[in-house]
């Protein structure tokens, strides 16, 4: 079971209207997002350490922090180079992404604000290195595109799952779930 990752990325890019103004502003900037990348890891790691659940989860295995920070910094760097200009390998890449938090049990709820604060602390940054708004607009854009990818992974591994165990078609999984939403 995969997803169209490289379909994924043509429709977020366009629903965010991810320009290439967008892509060349962040690639201009690849190397401050390396330079500031270590200390928005701490803030995220300190974040995530602060809730009993995420902490759990980050604790299970040993030097699981330790490798996450190395992956953040990564991430966080890709955002800016793109990678492949955003393309096959940026795509599949944050397929991947998505795939290693189901596999571990993180669900959108950890998610969702684990990316806020991204978010809100590279805002922060921005402002504090006098940095243009055209940045911040764009490290907007590409954060959500990215939240989008772990969250859909999210619903394409539970879909299949389901789909793969019951024998359902696709169709009928899709109008149970409406009938569901309908009686709650
Ligand atoms: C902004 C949201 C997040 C980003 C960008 C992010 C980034 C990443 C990256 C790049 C990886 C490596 C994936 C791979 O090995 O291919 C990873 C894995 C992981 N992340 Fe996150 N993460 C996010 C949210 C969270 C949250 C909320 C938690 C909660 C504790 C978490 C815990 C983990 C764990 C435990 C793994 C390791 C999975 C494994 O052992 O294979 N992440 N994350």
């Amino acid at each position: 079971m995969t997803m169209n990752a490289s379909k994924m990325m043509t429709s977020m890019a366009c629903r965010l209207s991810f320009s290439e103004a967008d892509q060349q502003v962040l690639q201009q900037h690849a190397d401050w997002g390396m330079k500031i990348a270590p200390e928005m890891a701490d803030v995220f790691y300190a974040y995530l350490g602060q809730d009993p659940e995420m902490s759990q989860i980050l604790q299970a295995s040993e030097g699981r922090v330790h490798r996450l920070r190395e992956t953040f910094i990564q991430w966080f760097h890709e955002m800016f180079t793109g990678m492949d200009n955003w393309g096959d390998a940026y795509a599949e890449r944050r397929w991947r992404i998505g795939l290693a938090h189901v596999r571990v049990g993180i669900f959108p709820e950890h998610v969702v604000p684990a990316m806020a604060i991204v978010v809100q602390n590279v805002g922060q940054k921005l402002q504090a290195e006098g940095q243009s708004d055209a940045l911040q607009v764009a490290l907007s854009k590409i954060c959500m595109i990215d939240l989008a990818f772990i969250e859909q992974a999210y619903i394409e591994v539970s879909t299949a799952a389901v789909l793969q165990e019951t024998g359902w078609t696709a169709g009928l999984f899709k109008r149970l779930i409406a009938t569901g939403a309908g009686a709650m």
